[in-house]
């Protein structure tokens, strides 16, 4: 089976059975490609201090801080470890209950249903309706679980959903007390989010998930928040472990606070080069996803069946994220993480000569 996330090139190479390369671009992991803000990798040498003491039980300078720069309280905020922890809180708090979710999506909420005895349904996605959602489907399916979960921008489409259609959503969901659980993972990277912190504060049940991984690379780390009423904030808290986020997460995340300066110059900087490498890709003749974020959904080339591409990419160097386990796509895509010019030439120059040698084969009469 090829590895369930996108970031695991070695991993990646092993099942496809390529020979490791000395150089790899990995556009598989959806972080940001200009790196950690220099603070980060600067302060380090002191941070280390915080591995030798037991952290803050629920990351208080933490939790404040992020609550005064969201004007939230501090007890609407919870910090986990990862968004991902989040997930599984979450999970655990709906244990038993009815969730629907909409797919293709981030894998890990269905795993987190299901991991908590949860009853999934799927609300689809459809390339032909340029993966925007259904609404006449999402307000039918209101009523009839306890919670709805949507990424958004939407893994791994980028897709983003029109405000109008959210407030319809979240009305319906306020009447029939269903939970909309709001993954912001890549929130960071949209030039116009919406805010839906207004509508948590006039009582909407909406639950919001974020992430601080992607904008300032640092997976490592393991760092994410939830927004929610103090009420559901104080549920969640109880499930989660002790000292769940580390010492030097809670430092790293103080001063990530202090980067707005890098969070606007790589909206802008991931805002023109997902443009560029999209009008690129459509050159090409191949479709991509109307992403508001730092990755594209992207169809194969015709001619490729998906793992014979995903090996004609990695024997020259270049990892993309496959999409078997994403549900409804069966691998007939790629995701594809925009990165710097540079190396988005060098996806190009690889894609294209791909594309030469099927246009080869067929002028030399070999089915390719
Ligand atoms: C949509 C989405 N949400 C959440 C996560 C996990 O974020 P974190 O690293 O904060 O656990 C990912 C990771 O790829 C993701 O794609």
């Amino acid at each position: 089976m090829l590895p369930s996330h996108g970031a695991n090139p070695h991993a990646l190479l092993q099942q496809l059975k390529v020979s490791e390369k000395e150089s790899l671009l990995d556009f598989s992991v959806n972080i940001n490609p200009l790196g950690t803000p220099e603070s980060i990798v600067r302060s380090w040498p002191e941070w280390k201090e915080s591995a030798f003491a037991y952290p803050s039980v629920r990351a208080e300078s933490l939790t404040n801080g992020l609550a005064s720069r969201l004007f939230v309280e501090p007890d609407e905020i919870l910090v986990t470890n990862g968004a991902a922890e989040a997930f599984f809180l979450i999970a655990s708090s709906l244990a038993g209950k009815k969730s629907a979710i909409v797919e293709p999506t981030f894998v890990e909420y269905r795993q987190a249903c299901e991991a908590f005895g949860c009853q999934v349904m799927s609300v689809p996605l459809e390339e032909k309706e340029g993966w925007k959602w259904s609404l006449s489907l999402l307000l039918d399916a209101i009523p009839l679980v306890d919670a709805l979960w949507v990424c958004h921008p939407n893994n791994p489409t980028g897709v983003m959903y029109p405000k109008e259609q959210w407030e319809l959503l979240l009305e319906k969901a306020k009447i029939y007390n269903t939970t909309i659980i709001v993954d912001e993972a890549f929130i960071d990277f949209a030039y116009e989010p919406i805010d839906f912190i207004p509508y948590l504060k006039q009582g909407y049940p909406v639950i919001l998930v974020r992430s601080m991984t992607k904008m300032f690379h640092i997976a490592g780390i393991r760092l994410g928040y939830v927004i929610a009423s103090s009420s559901l904030i104080a549920s969640l808290a109880k499930r989660q472990p002790p000292w769940s986020v580390n010492g030097v997460a809670q430092q790293i995340g103080l001063a990530c606070l202090e980067e707005s300066s890098f969070v606007r110059h790589t909206v802008q900087f991931v805002q023109k080069e997902r443009q560029w490498l999209k009008n690129e890709l459509e050159l090409l003749g191949l479709k991509t996803s109307p992403s508001a974020a730092n990755f594209l959904l992207c169809s194969i080339p015709k001619g490729w069946q998906s793992r014979e591409w995903l090996t004609n990419l990695a024997n020259e160097g270049i990892i993309v994220r496959h999409t078997e386990n994403f549900r409804g796509l069966d691998g007939r895509f790629m995701r594809i993480a925009v990165r710097t010019r540079k190396e988005n030439e060098q996806l190009l120059r690889v894609i294209r000569k791909a594309e030469a040698t099927v246009q080869h084969a067929k002028e030399i009469g070999i089915d390719p």
